[in-house]
């Protein structure tokens, strides 16, 4: 097994429903954020984080997310003819950020079996999964914080945030144990997917991020479907729990759910309220409204 994370994983072949009616006709990993697709937020985590290839796991209808990292021909000519140096500059890199290859999903049978698409592409090495509508604002990219941890331990890494109050039982839980003298590693001994409140077995609740190990592969090809025909990534992580050791890391910055409504307008007003050319005018407009 190699031991640098090399490749990230962009399960992208959700229905969105959260977000109809926007996301009938556009990928939910399409919908932007301020003024870039969510999915780009990702990419560019990814990059920032040493990642050398992007894997999209797509279906139906997600054409515009491949469409988004190619060139723009005609697009391209029209900016040059009209002098618009910066937006040129701008729609050239973001087709050459990255290596990107592209699987299916045919079905959206769960997060696992989108993972297990990439098996082929990702090969016999720990990889990074992103989902892309989890945006975190962070000082180090998320990823990079968690690929130092996979550094230092060669075990696949859990990103986990603390959810205070019912919102828990929407999660995947840690039951685990703090590592010694590092309060934000967590040595994991089971995972409870969405507790009742009082079942929780910890307030650390998974999010959006994961270093695997290949073995994750294995687990998911023999890990039945679970509830509503979907085969759960969580449910093979527990089976990667049986024969390997799994962090959890409770990760410093915020994470926004921008694949649900109320998220994406949270996340709206703290990454434009950080824009050098929005964010006064949009502040003083915030202000104004005296809520
Ligand atoms: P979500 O559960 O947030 O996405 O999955 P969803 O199912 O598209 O959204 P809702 O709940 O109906 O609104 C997290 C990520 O996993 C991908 C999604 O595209 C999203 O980026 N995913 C989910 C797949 O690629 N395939 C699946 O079968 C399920």
């Amino acid at each position: 097994m190699k031991n640098k994370v090399r490749k990230a994983v962009f399960p992208a072949a959700g229905l969105g429903t959260r977000f109809l009616p926007a996301t009938k006709a556009l990928p939910k990993e399409m919908l932007a954020l301020v003024d870039k697709p969510l999915i780009q937020y990702g990419v560019e985590e990814a990059i920032a984080a040493g990642c050398e290839q992007i894997i999209i796991v797509t279906g139906r209808n997600k054409a515009e997310i491949e469409d988004h990292f190619d060139i723009s021909f005609e697009l391209e000519q029209l900016l040059e003819a009209r002098g618009k140096k910066d937006l040129l500059s701008m729609s050239r890199y973001i087709s050459h950020m990255a290596n990107i290859a592209y699987v299916r999903q045919k079905e959206a049978m769960g997060l696992g079996h989108a993972v297990l698409m990439a098996r082929d592409l990702v090969g016999d090495e720990p990889f990074a999964v992103i989902l892309p509508d989890d945006v975190i604002d962070a000082r180090v990219p998320c990823l990079k914080q968690m690929i130092e941890v996979f550094e230092q331990t060669q075990c696949s890494v859990l990103a986990t945030q603390v959810v205070e109050g019912p919102a828990i039982s929407s999660y995947g839980v840690l039951d685990c144990t703090e590592v010694k003298d590092n309060p934000r590693l967590f040595d994991v001994r089971a995972l409870v997917e969405k507790p009742k409140e009082e079942e929780a077995p910890s307030r650390h609740a998974i999010i959006g991020r994961y270093i695997l190990t290949p073995r994750i592969f294995e687990e998911l090809r023999e890990t039945p479907l679970g509830s509503g025909g979907e085969l759960q990534l969580t449910d093979g992580i527990k089976g990667l729990l049986a024969s390997e050791k799994v962090y959890g890391y409770s990760f410093e910055g915020t994470r926004y759910d921008a694949g649900d409504k109320l998220g994406m307008l949270k996340a709206t007003v703290a990454f434009t309220l950080e824009r050098e050319d929005l964010g006064p005018e949009f502040r003083e407009y915030l202000k104004s409204l005296n809520l």
